[in-house]
């Protein structure tokens, strides 16, 4: 039997083994299909296979056998990330194979596989679709992470890579008429300055009428209290000429504050919306899941729109099916740290409006039992906002933080599972999320003003139901 005090309860997971990135994101015969990198014999990362996962409302979620292997010569060493998109009614997945040499630089190539019942995929005997590119402006040892999506009636996909020295990321654009001849168009965007030495896991969208490109660059160095992570993953948004294949774009900037958020994917839904999801973990971070015999969750699904010039994400409405019980507490002035009745749990969607006019700094406890807390903190002066996990339990111990926009009434709303915190803050303007490693004890929910006076215009608690096979 697994141990499950850390196993999410509604957030995507493999039911054991390691998982990195969200791939083949998509909506197939009217269901919603999600794969992701894959290890299955063991907690570590390894050659990879594609897990899969399907779900009728992107809340609950049904494990299916394992949808890709590393089993031909260009994907020996694994069946690395990629995209997915219906076409004649199948379900074609399009991957990166990566192939190690020994004692020299490896190269990756992209792969088709498809399949009639959106289950069982057969890789294309022609195989690789796109070998490494030689050229003197792109790098084919890091040519992977193919997003493929369809315009006009025409594919495209956009593949993650770097320039040959190594010292810049960037992205490129191919087209094809039918999934398996591409056409190279353009270098569609690369990095300048500190915008990362490689740009891994690129996508295309489009929110509220604009092109989004979003990816996952390595070697960004730190700006304040961005990009402190290993990785982490931005956005930039503009408008892609079909034409030239170039994407004239703004400025760069980072997509979620907290330590754990990564090589997120998005798709778009029928009813035309941009959902996107993210590896809810940290290269090279301590995972003590480990122990039980699996590594890594999804984030929730969220929903992108465009607000300020800035991307924001708010979780996908379809969450709400996951509630259960609900408490709500209305006009409430605190000056001693408090609990609210019913207000309390491992797992659960708090919703919290605090009247910052009418409060001083105050801190929020959660997943609490005596010393062991994680911490929200907002300072009014600095208009700082802060997720502190250094007495959360086991695991990673470090703070994040964001400066927000001052708003009178600072709205929060935050999904607790059994080792993860997503924090969306002020209807997504910024989001932190995070693992946490606490007892199962630790489940109180305390409200901290920092002076004497906090203000709560409103408390809303739901506990939320199983989403995810345990
Ligand atoms: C990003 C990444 C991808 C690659 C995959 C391998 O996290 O490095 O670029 O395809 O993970 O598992």
């Amino acid at each position: 039997m697994k141990n499950n005090r850390w196993y999410p309860l509604y957030h995507v997971a493999a039911p054991v083994g390691w998982i990195n990135d969200p791939n083949g994101f998509c909506t197939y015969k009217g269901q919603y299909h999600l794969f992701y990198q894959y290890h299955p014999y063991s907690a570590q990362w390894g050659p990879m296979h594609w897990g899969h996962v399907v779900s009728d409302d992107l809340a609950h979620w049904k494990h299916l056998p394992i949808a890709l292997r590393p089993d031909e010569s260009y994907d020996r060493n694994g069946c690395f990330s990629g995209s997915a998109i219906e076409h004649d009614g199948k379900l074609y997945l399009m991957y990166t194979g990566n192939v190690a040499l020994p004692n020299e630089c490896g190269f990756q190539d992209q792969a088709l596989a498809v399949s009639d019942d959106g289950i069982r995929f057969t890789k294309y005997e022609g195989n690789p679709i796109l070998p490494a590119p030689t050229s003197d402006s792109i790098n084919g040892s890091d040519f992977r992470d193919p997003k493929v999506w369809k315009k006009d009636g025409k594919f495209y996909c956009v593949i993650g890579s770097k320039n040959v020295e190594g010292t810049h990321g960037q992205v490129l654009l191919y087209e094809s008429d039918d999934l398996k001849d591409w056409r190279f168009k353009n270098i569609s965007a690369r990095a300048e300055g500190n915008e990362g030495n490689m740009w891994e896991c690129p996508n295309f969208c489009e929110v509220d009428g604009q092109d989004v490109l979003i990816m996952s660059p390595m070697g960004i160095e730190r700006k304040e209290n961005k990009f402190v992570n290993a990785v982490d993953s931005g956005y930039m948004i503009g408008k892609l000429d079909y034409y030239t294949g170039i994407f004239n774009h703004g400025e760069f900037d980072l997509l979620d504050y907290g330590s754990d958020f990564y090589a997120p994917q998005v798709t778009q839904t029928e009813d035309g919306r941009c959902i996107m999801i993210g590896w809810l973990a940290m290269w090279f971070a301590d995972m003590p899941e480990q122990q039980d015999g699996w590594a890594g969750t999804m984030t929730v699904p969220r929903e992108l729109h465009i607000r300020n010039g800035k991307l924001v994400s708010v979780p996908a409405k379809e969450l709400e099916s996951l509630r259960e019980g609900k408490v709500s507490h209305k006009n409430l002035n605190i000056s001693v740290p408090t609990q609210l009745d019913g207000v309390k749990g491992v797992t659960g969607e708090l919703i919290a409006e605090i009247d910052t006019a009418n409060s001083d700094n105050f801190s929020i406890a959660l997943r609490a039992d005596g010393d062991e807390k994680t911490l929200l903190t907002y300072d009014k002066e600095t208009a700082t906002f802060s997720l502190n996990r250094e007495n959360s339990g086991a695991g990673p111990k470090d703070g994040r933080e964001v400066v927000l926009t001052p708003e009178e009434i600072l709205k929060l709303r935050i999904y607790l599972d059994r080792s993860s915190i997503e924090v969306f803050v002020n209807d997504g303007a910024a989001v932190l999320t995070s693992r946490i490693y606490p007892a199962e004890t630790s489940q109180d929910i305390i409200f901290i003003p920092t002076g004497d006076k906090l203000t709560l215009k409103q408390v809303t608690f739901y506990k939320l139901g199983q989403g995810i096979a345990q």
